[in-house]
């Protein structure tokens, strides 16, 4: 079955003194959709940025022609519906949460949903799949961790591919609209496997704003995708 593919570089690995620019320069080298870390150095080890910061950021996520590009934001707090609420006002078009930090995620995703944006779960490495019994019907995003969240450039976790294809069953069977996004040690040479498994949408950090040419990763990533 052929797919549309997204990319969406993750800004937890760029240049934080350069924002901005750094959300121009990734859009303009091919970028789909901007992904956005957020830790609350309570549900994850780490602590990174807020509402404020997406709001700074949101009228720099668009193309050269004034097209915007979704902001993808990947909640990684706990608990989850406050900072929901508070991204869907920053701008936010994708917001996204570890069910597993929500003592409700119907009503969370509800919540993301009556605020106009779409919704997302998250899936880390060990965490099943079986809320999406219930939820599958309601949201737009499935998103599945490769690594343990919290850090970018960790290495890529070989059993979520197995997770990826028992998703992509679901999503099918589901017969709705959702995208299959995956998030951590994406590079241009696993992520024809990804998409084999069942990927649609690709998150990736520090393979890419680790590099000095975004466009040459971007490139090489849609080739891959392009030939397998
Ligand atoms: C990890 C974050 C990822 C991270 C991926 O908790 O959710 O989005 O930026 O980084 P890489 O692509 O470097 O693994
Ligand atoms: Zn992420």
């Amino acid at each position: 079955m052929s797919r549309t593919h997204r990319i969406a570089p993750s800004i937890l690995s760029a240049d934080f003194a350069r924002l901005g620019e750094e959300v121009r320069n990734v859009i303009a080298a091919g970028a789909d959709w901007i992904h956005f870390d957020v830790m609350d150095n309570h549900y994850v080890p780490n602590l990174t940025f807020g509402p404020m910061i997406c709001s700074a950021l949101k009228p720099h996520s668009k193309r050269a022609d004034g097209t915007p590009v979704p902001v993808d934001v990947h909640l990684m707090v706990e608990p989850v519906d406050a900072l929901a609420q508070a991204f869907a006002d920053a701008g936010a078009d994708y917001i996204s949460f570890h069910p597993d930090a929500s003592a409700h995620a119907h009503r969370s995703v509800q919540a993301i949903k009556a605020r106009g944006c779409k919704a997302g779960l998250v899936f880390n490495p060990a965490a099943p799949l079986d809320v999406l019994d219930w939820l599958v019907e309601e949201i737009d995003l499935v998103l599945i961790m490769s690594v343990n969240p919290g850090f970018g450039g960790q290495g890529f976790i070989e059993s979520s591919l197995r997770k990826i294809e028992e998703a992509r069953k679901r999503i099918d069977a589901s017969g709705k609209d959702i995208r299959l996004e995956v998030d951590g040690g994406i590079k241009g040479d696993n992520i024809a496997r990804v998409a084999a498994a069942g990927a649609d949408t690709f998150v990736a950090g520090s393979a890419i704003f680790g590099k000095p040419d975004y466009k040459a990763v971007i490139d090489g990533m849609r080739a891959a995708l392009a030939r397998r």
